[in-house]
């Protein structure tokens, strides 16, 4: 039933750094985000994955974790995600563009979850902002 998968699909951010996910499973949940619905079907939507441990340092380090808990500097090495997906969108292409983003990270997370894998959508990232 959706309803239990929605159910587990809560926000996790402790991971078990050995367990290995493979391009071919975050290809399969992106393929998830593709049909999804997005606005006027522009499909304008781009996803970068990571699951090699290189690339997933260098986007560990730009990530914030969950702010509020001000006692916790988020996940140590071991149990950081062994896999990212990053929803990247043109800014300047539709004022939905951040609906799509949400839409498509859901049925990410929700294809994560079938998968028996768990994750955390993170927009608070150290980036700086392209102003058009
Ligand atoms: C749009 C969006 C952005 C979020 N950004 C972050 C974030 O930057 N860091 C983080 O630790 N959690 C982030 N979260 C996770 C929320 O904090 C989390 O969904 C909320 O605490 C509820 O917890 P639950 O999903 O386990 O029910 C984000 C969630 C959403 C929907």
């Amino acid at each position: 039933m959706l309803i239990d998968l929605i159910r587990a699909n809560r926000s996790y951010r402790r991971f078990d750094e050995t367990h290995k996910v493979t391009k071919e499973q975050l290809l399969d949940m992106i393929e998830h985000a593709r049909l999804s619905a997005s606005a006027a079907n522009l499909q304008n939507l781009k996803f970068y994955l990571s699951c090699d441990e290189q690339t997933n340092a260098l986007v560990y380090s730009q990530l914030s974790w969950a702010g509020y808990l001000r006692y916790w500097d988020g996940p140590v090495p071991g149990e950081r995600p062994p896999a990212y997906v990053l929803v990247l969108a043109p800014v300047s292409t539709s004022k939905y563009h951040m609906l799509d983003v949400g839409i498509a990270s859901q049925s990410i997370l929700l294809a994560a979850t079938e998968a028996g894998l768990g994750g955390c959508m993170i927009a608070s990232i150290k980036k700086r902002y392209h102003t058009p």
